[in-house]
């Protein structure tokens, strides 16, 4: 299959976003947080082609994608819980885990055949697509499962040119890393993943407390698997010193000892910015993922606010697999 790769510049490129979906073909798209491999929800032959151009097992679901409150509760059950966490924080980088609504325009396969759907309404030609076509798109990560995630056209072209219909380019991502997952309860908000919403946010936005996914066990994400993102070469992390010949991840102003004998480095936030450093993250890894590059070293990143997504995404491109 020939992928088509064309500028998000004006309503011509969404038109043709649409009609592939409503064809049941599959759009790579940019989203606020990271690209997305989009496909009517409905569709089972879309949803389908999907877990095949990803690779991904299809035991873990998917997230769906809405153009605003009135389509998420065709979809999942609000509780006043939930509807207070969408209302501030939608359109953003919020997913809530909600029971299914009765007859959810979502095929079985997206939900894994859970009782649960993941859904959240993105900024931009995301939930405009979604309103276009009346209906959620599902939109898993743009990149082939366990593969570092697409924050640009280039990067997703990498992983999944000539599997999928149609590549639409809006430019790097703004967050960088992927939504917060939160499985919300009437007292205590599970965080499935840790990412663009803190957990300093939600807390201070539900009132109640957020907790780890350790204590329920049964409702962890699925696909939250130990080794992810990971690029060809290892990943050492939190190094407090290169060695010769390192590929270095830096941050902030203050340099390593020995980064002089680095073979390369980016600094994801000269600065020390949480959130330009999320921004740049996968980047920065999709550059250093070659079979040339065996060794990458990441300094030490603070853990609070954004840091915590920065953090669980390092450690699992740095996990054994
Ligand atoms: O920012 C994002 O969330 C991006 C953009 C494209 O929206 N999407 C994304 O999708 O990161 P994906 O498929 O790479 O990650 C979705 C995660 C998976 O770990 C999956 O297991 C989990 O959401 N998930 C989906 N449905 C779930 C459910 N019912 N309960 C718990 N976890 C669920
Ligand atoms: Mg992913």
């Amino acid at each position: 299959m020939q992928t088509e790769i064309i500028p998000l510049a004006d309503d011509a490129a969404e038109e043709r976003a649409e009609a592939l979906l409503r064809a049941g073909e599959l759009v790579a798209l940019p989203t606020e947080t990271v690209y997305g491999l989009a496909g009517d929800a409905a569709s089972g032959s879309a949803v389908a082609a999907i877990y095949a151009a990803k690779g991904r097992p299809q035991f873990n679901p998917l997230i769906c994608h809405v153009d605003g409150l009135a389509m998420a509760k065709r979809v999942a059950d609000f509780d006043p819980v939930a509807e207070r966490l969408a209302e501030r924080f939608w359109p953003g980088p919020l997913t809530l885990v909600l029971p299914l609504a009765e007859n959810a325009p979502v095929h079985p396969l997206a939900t894994a055949g859970l009782p649960t759907v993941a859904l959240r309404m993105p900024q931009g030609v995301a939930a405009r697509l979604a309103g276009r076509l009346e209906r959620p798109l599902v939109a898993p990560s743009a990149n082939p499962s366990g593969k570092v995630t697409g924050t640009s056209a280039e990067i997703v072209a990498r992983g999944l040119s000539g599997r999928i219909a149609l590549i639409l380019d809006g430019g790097p991502s703004a967050v960088g890393v992927e939504s917060t997952i939160v499985r919300p309860f009437a007292d205590r908000l599970v965080l499935l993943r840790a990412g663009g919403v803190s957990r300093e946010a939600l807390a201070d936005a539900a009132g109640l407390p957020v907790t780890d996914p350790e204590a329920d066990a049964a409702i962890a994400a699925p696909g939250a698997l130990a080794s992810h993102y990971a690029p060809e070469g290892r990943v050492r992390l939190d190094a407090a010193a290169v060695e010769p010949g390192e590929h270095v991840i830096a941050f902030g102003p203050a340099p390593l000892p020995g980064i002089e004998t680095a073979a390369a480095v980016i600094n994801l936030s000269p600065t020390g910015d949480l959130a330009e450093a999320a921004a740049h993250l996968f980047a920065a890894l999709a550059a250093f993922d070659s079979p040339d590059i065996d060794r990458i070293v990441v300094a030490s990143i603070p853990r609070h606010g954004l840091g915590e997504a920065i953090n669980d995404r390092l450690k699992r491109a740095a996990a054994p697999r």
